[in-house]
């Protein structure tokens, strides 16, 4: 931890009073940010996770800058994923190692597992998920078609992600629901809906221990009888000669129990408010769904930035925008604001489904830690969009959601919407 003492910015980002406010007035205070520091020092936020502030803590350099972002991720072996977690609030190392695979892992082992790891997502088998992604959308807006309105994040937004990773995985029917509740603790661990009389690390360690469990069945069972599925592949792996073992596969199992849950789920919910609140982009869209879906999906990425922030750790002094990093320092990219800086974007704050998404920090900043999952969450949210916007073409949000609290998902408990019901 490096001893320079320095002022804290005068706009406070640890505040949970500032994460409880609009996703719009937020943005307000980062374009300030952007436009006058973009990399502020700021007070250490307290993690519902640790209880107090670690002892020596002294803060954290806030990045807003879409071009920082990418800077930042894109140097890592000066911004460390494996030195001190890197969720901007502190998660306790045992659920770290348990729970977060290569997201906090360094290179040289980041690359080889990543590498073992994304060569068990072949293309034969990302084929195979693509129809089944499509089917289960069916399916989905079959049982909701003849309602007419809905409670869309549980009925819809909530059902293709987590399916998608129980059958990729092979987790049996009758334990899905059980993968599912641990998954939400594992992100909402702060919110009371979700973990009731739990404290946030009980809620944390409960969600885990049942990803473990339920995810050790299947290695045993692929252990001894080999499939074509995900988990043989990874059961089978190796990484300079030696095999994944037992508990790096659960722990990549949570990861993506993790990232490839609320992420998906967040980005739909998102985007039907969107398309409700733009008709003439929803107009756009459905006129030429087929040639247009493509760029679409990646603004309704950008759009919602589920994920809101991530952490790294210096390991050397480094200047970013005026700034200098020292070693130990702890810098927090902040991709809401990122995919918000007109530098990168005209007119940010318009949700414009032909614009250049290139460049946005959705996924992250194109780093080695991007996004491993960007393609089935594309394929996801194709799926399921065109089934909605072709079968109930008046679909819309209607009334105010209710909003999760959170420093790093941008989230929708709940989302009313209406349509013309059909049989
Ligand atoms: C809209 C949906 C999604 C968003 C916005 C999203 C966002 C992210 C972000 C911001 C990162 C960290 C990038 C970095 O540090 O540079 C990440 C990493 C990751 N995501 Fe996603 N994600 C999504 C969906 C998924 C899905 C569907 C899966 C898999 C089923 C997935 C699996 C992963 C994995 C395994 C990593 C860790 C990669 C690494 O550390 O090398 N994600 N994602």
């Amino acid at each position: 931890m490096t001893a320079t003492k320095r002022d804290y910015d005068t706009i406070d980002l640890s505040d949970m009073a500032f994460w409880a406010k609009s996703a719009d007035e937020r943005e307000a205070v980062f374009a300030r940010l952007r436009d006058e520091r973009p990399v502020s020092w700021q007070r250490p936020i307290t993690s519902p996770l640790m209880g107090e502030v670690n002892e020596g803590e002294t803060g954290y350099w806030a990045v807003v800058r879409n071009e920082d972002i990418v800077t930042v991720s894109r140097n890592a072996d000066v911004f460390s994923s494996g030195s001190g977690g890197v969720t901007f609030e502190d998660v306790p190392d045992e659920i770290l190692e348990m729970a977060t695979s290569i997201l906090t892992m360094d290179s040289p082992r980041h690359g080889k597992v990543r590498r073992v790891i994304s060569s068990t997502f072949t293309p034969k088998r990302i084929a195979l998920i693509q129809d089944q992604i499509a089917e289960q959308a069916r399916k989905i807006v079959d049982a909701i078609a003849p309602l007419g309105e809905v409670e869309f994040v549980s009925a819809v937004s909530a059902r293709l992600p987590m399916w998608t990773i129980s059958e990729m995985i092979g987790i049996p029917e009758d334990q899905r629901e059980a993968v599912t509740d641990a998954a939400n603790l594992m992100v909402s661990w702060d919110d009371e809906d979700v973990t009731g009389e739990m404290d946030a690390a009980t809620a944390m360690l409960n969600g885990i221990v049942t990803l473990h469990g339920v995810c050790q069945d299947v290695i045993d069972a692929r252990r001894a009888k080999p499939a074509d599925d995900l988990m043989t592949a990874l059961v089978q792996a190796e990484v300079d000669g030696v095999a994944l073992t037992d508990d790096e596969i659960r722990s990549f199992f949570v990861l993506l129990c993790v990232a490839g849950n609320d992420t998906t789920k967040q980005t739909t919910t998102q985007t039907l408010r969107a398309l409700t609140r733009f008709p003439d982009q929803r107009a756009y869209l459905a006129a030429d769904f087929d040639e247009r879906i493509d760029a679409a999906v990646d603004e309704f990425v950008r759009w919602a930035t589920p994920v809101m922030t991530f952490r790294r750790t210096a390991l050397e002094r480094f200047e970013l925008s005026g700034q200098v990093i020292e070693p130990g320092d702890k810098v927090v990219m902040f991709y809401s604001s990122g995919n918000r800086d007109d530098r990168v974007f005209p007119n940010p704050g318009a949700f414009d489904l032909a614009r250049d998404n290139r460049n946005h920090v959705a996924f992250g900043g194109r780093g080695p830690h991007y996004c491993l999952g960007n393609h089935l969450a594309k394929t996801q949210l194709k799926a399921i969009f065109s089934e909605l916007l072709t079968r109930l073409p008046d679909i819309r949000a209607d009334g105010e959601p209710e909003y999760l609290t959170s420093t790093f998902i941008n989230g929708i408990k709940r989302q009313r919407c209406v349509f013309t019901p059909q049989r």
